[in-house]
Protein backbone atom coordinates (compact mmCIF):
# COMPACT_ATOMS: atom_id res chain seq x y z
CA UNK A 1 0.00 0.00 0.00
CA UNK A 2 1.27 3.65 -0.75
CA UNK A 3 2.13 5.83 2.04
CA UNK A 4 0.17 8.50 2.20
CA UNK A 5 1.65 12.38 2.84
CA UNK A 6 -0.18 15.39 3.75
CA UNK A 7 0.69 18.63 2.32
CA UNK A 8 0.33 22.10 3.25
CA UNK A 9 0.31 24.69 0.69
CA UNK A 10 -1.01 22.28 -2.02
CA UNK A 11 -0.83 25.36 -4.48
CA UNK A 12 3.29 26.26 -3.96
CA UNK A 13 5.66 26.04 -6.56
CA UNK A 14 7.17 23.29 -4.73
CA UNK A 15 4.15 21.69 -3.73
CA UNK A 16 3.55 21.34 -7.61
CA UNK A 17 6.81 19.60 -8.82
CA UNK A 18 6.76 17.45 -5.55
CA UNK A 19 3.23 15.92 -6.81
CA UNK A 20 4.48 15.82 -10.39
CA UNK A 21 7.42 13.81 -9.45
CA UNK A 22 6.67 11.52 -6.40
CA UNK A 23 2.48 11.89 -7.31
CA UNK A 24 2.18 7.87 -8.49
CA UNK A 25 4.68 7.00 -5.76
CA UNK A 26 2.92 8.50 -2.88
CA UNK A 27 -0.68 9.58 -1.99
CA UNK A 28 -0.45 12.71 -1.88
CA UNK A 29 -3.45 14.81 -0.09
CA UNK A 30 -2.57 18.14 -0.86
CA UNK A 31 -4.37 21.15 1.30
CA UNK A 32 -4.71 24.62 -0.38
CA UNK A 33 -5.46 28.27 0.81
CA UNK A 34 -8.34 28.73 -0.85
CA UNK A 35 -8.97 26.71 -4.26
CA UNK A 36 -12.70 25.78 -3.90
CA UNK A 37 -12.11 23.29 -6.97
CA UNK A 38 -10.09 21.14 -3.86
CA UNK A 39 -11.62 18.85 -1.17
CA UNK A 40 -9.13 20.15 0.90
CA UNK A 41 -9.00 24.16 2.02
CA UNK A 42 -7.20 25.52 4.96
CA UNK A 43 -5.56 29.26 5.60
CA UNK A 44 -3.65 29.44 7.97
CA UNK A 45 -3.94 33.33 8.96
CA UNK A 46 -7.83 33.29 9.09
CA UNK A 47 -9.49 29.28 9.89
CA UNK A 48 -10.07 27.84 13.31
CA UNK A 49 -7.48 24.66 13.11
CA UNK A 50 -10.69 21.81 13.49
CA UNK A 51 -12.19 23.37 10.33
CA UNK A 52 -9.61 21.07 8.29
CA UNK A 53 -8.19 18.89 10.98
CA UNK A 54 -11.96 17.29 11.42
CA UNK A 55 -12.04 16.65 7.25
CA UNK A 56 -8.30 14.64 7.70
CA UNK A 57 -9.10 11.35 8.50
CA UNK A 58 -6.19 9.12 6.95
CA UNK A 59 -3.05 7.99 8.47
CA UNK A 60 0.23 9.54 7.19
CA UNK A 61 4.02 8.92 7.04
CA UNK A 62 5.00 12.55 6.59
CA UNK A 63 3.54 16.10 7.02
CA UNK A 64 4.96 18.81 4.73
CA UNK A 65 4.86 22.34 5.36
CA UNK A 66 5.37 24.00 1.89
CA UNK A 67 2.80 26.99 2.59
CA UNK A 68 5.02 30.66 2.60
CA UNK A 69 4.30 33.93 2.83
CA UNK A 70 7.02 35.79 1.29
CA UNK A 71 8.86 38.90 2.52
CA UNK A 72 7.10 42.38 1.94
CA UNK A 73 8.03 44.66 4.09
CA UNK A 74 11.29 46.18 5.36
CA UNK A 75 12.17 46.74 8.70
CA UNK A 76 11.44 51.01 8.12
CA UNK A 77 8.03 50.00 7.49
CA UNK A 78 7.08 47.09 9.83
CA UNK A 79 3.55 46.66 11.51
CA UNK A 80 2.47 44.77 14.31
CA UNK A 81 0.20 43.22 11.69
CA UNK A 82 2.53 41.75 9.26
CA UNK A 83 5.03 40.51 11.75
CA UNK A 84 1.83 38.36 13.44
CA UNK A 85 0.60 37.30 10.09
CA UNK A 86 3.73 36.02 9.27
CA UNK A 87 4.72 34.17 12.73
CA UNK A 88 0.84 32.68 12.52
CA UNK A 89 1.44 31.24 9.15
CA UNK A 90 5.24 30.06 9.53
CA UNK A 91 5.61 28.91 13.27
CA UNK A 92 1.93 29.57 15.31
CA UNK A 93 -0.77 27.23 13.12
CA UNK A 94 1.84 24.44 12.34
CA UNK A 95 2.44 24.08 15.77
CA UNK A 96 -1.20 23.74 16.57
CA UNK A 97 -2.00 21.68 12.97
CA UNK A 98 0.67 19.07 14.95
CA UNK A 99 -0.51 18.96 18.28
CA UNK A 100 -4.36 18.04 16.54
CA UNK A 101 -2.79 15.64 14.16
CA UNK A 102 0.30 13.76 15.98
CA UNK A 103 -2.77 10.83 16.43
CA UNK A 104 -2.94 9.99 12.96
CA UNK A 105 1.05 9.89 12.37
CA UNK A 106 2.69 6.38 11.67
CA UNK A 107 5.54 6.08 14.08
CA UNK A 108 8.90 7.43 11.75
CA UNK A 109 7.02 10.26 10.44
CA UNK A 110 8.55 13.00 9.17
CA UNK A 111 7.43 16.35 9.82
CA UNK A 112 9.10 18.89 8.09
CA UNK A 113 9.75 22.61 8.07
CA UNK A 114 10.91 24.98 4.88
CA UNK A 115 13.20 27.71 6.48
CA UNK A 116 15.12 29.83 4.14
CA UNK A 117 18.77 31.36 4.11
CA UNK A 118 17.34 34.31 5.48
CA UNK A 119 17.98 32.63 8.94
CA UNK A 120 21.52 33.61 8.66
CA UNK A 121 21.88 36.54 6.34
CA UNK A 122 18.69 38.02 7.12
CA UNK A 123 16.08 39.78 4.55
CA UNK A 124 14.73 43.32 3.73
CA UNK A 125 11.89 41.63 5.82
CA UNK A 126 12.48 41.11 9.64
CA UNK A 127 9.65 39.61 9.73
CA UNK A 128 10.42 36.50 7.08
CA UNK A 129 13.92 35.97 8.14
CA UNK A 130 12.69 35.96 12.04
CA UNK A 131 10.16 33.56 11.70
CA UNK A 132 12.30 31.07 9.61
CA UNK A 133 14.81 31.04 12.18
CA UNK A 134 11.77 30.64 14.72
CA UNK A 135 11.46 27.08 13.04
CA UNK A 136 14.39 25.65 14.55
CA UNK A 137 13.10 26.41 18.39
CA UNK A 138 9.51 25.31 17.39
CA UNK A 139 11.32 21.87 15.28
CA UNK A 140 13.59 21.21 18.98
CA UNK A 141 10.77 21.87 21.56
CA UNK A 142 8.38 19.29 19.04
CA UNK A 143 10.80 16.72 18.82
CA UNK A 144 11.72 17.00 22.61
CA UNK A 145 7.68 15.47 23.16
CA UNK A 146 6.86 13.66 20.32
CA UNK A 147 9.94 11.57 20.27
CA UNK A 148 8.31 9.19 17.86
CA UNK A 149 8.31 11.35 14.66
CA UNK A 150 11.17 12.79 12.64
CA UNK A 151 11.05 16.82 12.77
CA UNK A 152 13.38 18.63 9.71
CA UNK A 153 13.97 21.56 8.27
CA UNK A 154 15.01 22.47 5.03
CA UNK A 155 16.60 25.98 4.43
CA UNK A 156 16.64 27.10 1.20
CA UNK A 157 18.48 29.17 -1.37
CA UNK A 158 16.36 31.32 -4.14
CA UNK A 159 14.69 28.65 -6.21
CA UNK A 160 15.06 29.47 -9.83
CA UNK A 161 12.10 30.35 -11.80
CA UNK A 162 9.95 30.58 -8.44
CA UNK A 163 7.16 32.96 -7.68
CA UNK A 164 9.94 34.86 -5.45
CA UNK A 165 12.11 34.80 -7.89
CA UNK A 166 10.25 35.92 -10.66
CA UNK A 167 9.42 38.86 -8.76
CA UNK A 168 13.16 40.11 -8.36
CA UNK A 169 14.97 42.58 -10.30
CA UNK A 170 17.64 40.78 -12.39
CA UNK A 171 20.20 42.52 -10.05
CA UNK A 172 18.40 41.24 -6.81
CA UNK A 173 18.53 37.93 -8.03
CA UNK A 174 22.36 38.26 -9.11
CA UNK A 175 23.16 39.22 -5.54
CA UNK A 176 21.77 35.89 -4.66
CA UNK A 177 23.75 33.78 -7.52
CA UNK A 178 27.06 35.38 -6.70
CA UNK A 179 26.42 33.96 -3.22
CA UNK A 180 26.04 30.46 -4.04
CA UNK A 181 28.14 27.23 -5.46
CA UNK A 182 28.73 27.93 -9.48
CA UNK A 183 27.27 31.34 -9.13
CA UNK A 184 23.66 28.89 -9.56
CA UNK A 185 20.22 28.96 -8.09
CA UNK A 186 18.68 26.62 -6.30
CA UNK A 187 16.89 23.64 -8.51
CA UNK A 188 13.57 22.74 -7.23
CA UNK A 189 14.00 19.40 -8.11
CA UNK A 190 17.11 19.43 -5.64
CA UNK A 191 14.73 20.11 -3.37
CA UNK A 192 11.94 17.82 -3.99
CA UNK A 193 14.44 15.12 -4.24
CA UNK A 194 15.72 15.65 -0.78
CA UNK A 195 12.35 16.06 0.48
CA UNK A 196 11.33 12.04 -0.60
CA UNK A 197 14.88 11.30 0.99
CA UNK A 198 14.10 12.88 4.23
CA UNK A 199 10.67 10.48 4.11
CA UNK A 200 11.94 7.61 3.62
CA UNK A 201 15.30 8.02 5.53
CA UNK A 202 14.52 6.96 8.91
CA UNK A 203 18.20 8.20 10.30
CA UNK A 204 17.52 11.33 9.51
CA UNK A 205 16.00 13.42 12.44
CA UNK A 206 16.03 16.82 14.06
CA UNK A 207 18.44 18.53 11.62
CA UNK A 208 18.41 21.60 9.69
CA UNK A 209 19.39 20.91 6.62
CA UNK A 210 20.93 23.73 3.81
CA UNK A 211 19.82 23.67 0.49
CA UNK A 212 21.36 26.71 -0.52
CA UNK A 213 24.53 26.26 -2.65
CA UNK A 214 26.97 26.49 0.58
CA UNK A 215 25.60 30.95 0.44
CA UNK A 216 28.03 32.72 1.79
N1 LIG B 1 11.09 30.00 -3.51
C1 LIG B 1 12.20 30.24 -2.84
O1 LIG B 1 13.21 30.72 -3.41
C2 LIG B 1 12.27 29.97 -1.37
C3 LIG B 1 13.46 30.22 -0.70
C4 LIG B 1 13.52 29.98 0.67
C5 LIG B 1 12.42 29.45 1.33
N2 LIG B 1 11.28 29.22 0.64
C6 LIG B 1 10.12 28.67 1.38
O2 LIG B 1 9.70 27.47 0.78
C7 LIG B 1 8.28 27.31 0.93
C8 LIG B 1 7.67 27.05 -0.44
O3 LIG B 1 8.15 28.06 -1.32
P1 LIG B 1 7.50 28.25 -2.78
O4 LIG B 1 8.38 29.17 -3.54
O5 LIG B 1 7.13 26.93 -3.34
O6 LIG B 1 6.18 29.04 -2.34
P2 LIG B 1 5.10 29.82 -3.25
O7 LIG B 1 5.04 29.23 -4.61
O8 LIG B 1 5.33 31.28 -3.10
O9 LIG B 1 3.74 29.40 -2.51
C9 LIG B 1 3.45 29.74 -1.21
C10 LIG B 1 2.18 29.01 -0.87
O10 LIG B 1 1.77 29.37 0.45
C11 LIG B 1 0.38 29.54 0.42
N3 LIG B 1 -0.06 30.44 1.45
C12 LIG B 1 0.25 31.76 1.63
N4 LIG B 1 -0.43 32.27 2.66
C13 LIG B 1 -1.18 31.26 3.14
C14 LIG B 1 -2.13 31.16 4.18
N5 LIG B 1 -2.46 32.22 4.93
N6 LIG B 1 -2.70 29.97 4.41
C15 LIG B 1 -2.43 28.90 3.65
N7 LIG B 1 -1.54 28.92 2.65
C16 LIG B 1 -0.94 30.09 2.39
C17 LIG B 1 0.06 30.11 -0.94
O11 LIG B 1 -1.28 29.88 -1.25
P3 LIG B 1 -1.99 30.50 -2.57
O12 LIG B 1 -1.53 29.61 -3.68
O13 LIG B 1 -3.43 30.41 -2.28
O14 LIG B 1 -1.49 31.90 -2.71
C18 LIG B 1 1.03 29.34 -1.82
O15 LIG B 1 0.44 28.13 -2.29
C19 LIG B 1 7.79 28.57 1.61
O16 LIG B 1 7.71 28.36 3.00
C20 LIG B 1 8.91 29.58 1.34
O17 LIG B 1 8.99 30.59 2.33
C21 LIG B 1 11.18 29.45 -0.68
Amino acid sequence: MKETILLFGGNSFLAKAFNEKYGELYTIENVYRNDKTQEFNFDFENDNIESITDKLKSRYNAILFFQGMNPSLGAKDITAGHFIKMLKINLVTPALLIKNLVSQLNKGSLILFVSSVAKKKGSYDPAYASAKAGLAGLMHSLSNVYSEFRFNIISLGLIENSPVFNNMTPNFRKKHADRMFNNSFIKADDVITAVAELITNKSISRTDIEIDGGYM
